[in-house]
């Protein structure tokens, strides 16, 4: 018999069919057969699809932890680093990108060194997320003191505090846009001591080194894939920001 996961909700039973909808409160449509909710008659969902890796569950448990809209773009923009080192290294795209999406999912909740990110890789681990994922994201802390072994945890930890110098170097210009951000105007703050001064020069350094990157390459890399989804993580600038609403408000 197949067991329905937890994602869906019973509405009824009809002949020979089980009504449900998906109970994701983001998208409100079922990820698998994307049948809007409350219409969805689709055969119940396995547990077996259920620990299927899917960017969208992943961001459904991304938001329902957290609702910080700063961090919620750090993890998309951690997402896109990630994505961009998967395709240059030849890695699955898909582990990296829920990778990034999920390192701080449990941050909002359980900001304390001694709770993140390990009550958020118990959920993880409940939830059937591979332990390849798991590890990266534990060993992202430096404080835990766990060897980077694997690209995917060495990536990581060398996008993490990046994604945040490119996010703070960005929102200081009057355009707010990251397509207006250099690999010069980064380092002109990377040398500015009091610029965003929770951003630790010395693990980005690090992280480049154990991936073995240069340093100015991985700036200049990173950059790039941000730039990239520049809208998505909200870093488009304030311009393209009014001209959109402008155009949904015409359209
Ligand atoms: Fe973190
Ligand atoms: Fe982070």
């Amino acid at each position: 018999m197949r067991t329905l996961c937890n994602r869906v909700k019973v509405l009824g039973h009809g002949k020979g069919v089980n009504r449900h909808s998906c109970i994701s409160t983001r998208t409100g449509v079922c990820y698998r057969l994307n049948i809007p909710a409350g219409q969805a008659v689709c055969p119940p969902h396995t547990l077996e699809e259920k620990n299927l890796l899917d960017r969208d569950r992943a961001e459904d448990l991304l938001t329902e932890y957290t609702r910080s809209p700063s961090l919620l773009n750090h993890a998309l923009a951690v997402e896109a680093a990630l994505g961009a080192y998967a395709r240059r290294l030849g890695e699955d795209e898909l582990t990296w990108r829920i990778t990034g999406l999920l390192h701080d999912f449990d941050y909002e909740r359980w900001p304390e060194p001694e709770n993140h990110p390990l009550k958020g890789s118990e959920i993880l681990r409940s939830a059937g997320y591979p332990e390849q994922i798991i590890y990266a994201i534990l060993s992202h802390a430096q404080y835990l003191e766990l060897e980077r072994k694997s690209p995917l945890d060495q990536a990581l930890f060398a996008v993490d505090e990046l994604c945040g110098l490119i996010t703070a170097v960005t929102l200081v210009r009057p355009s707010r846009s990251i397509l207006d951000v250099t690999v010069r105007s980064i380092k002109k703050k990377w040398k500015q001591r009091s610029f965003a001064e929770g951003v630790c020069r010395e693990d980005i350094a690090l992280g480049a080194s154990e991936l073995g990157v240069d340093l100015d390459e991985h700036i200049g890399f990173v950059l790039e894939a941000l730039q990239g989804s520049a809208a998505q993580i909200g870093l488009i600038g304030v311009a393209e920001e009014h001209a959109e609403a402008n155009a949904q408000l015409t359209g």
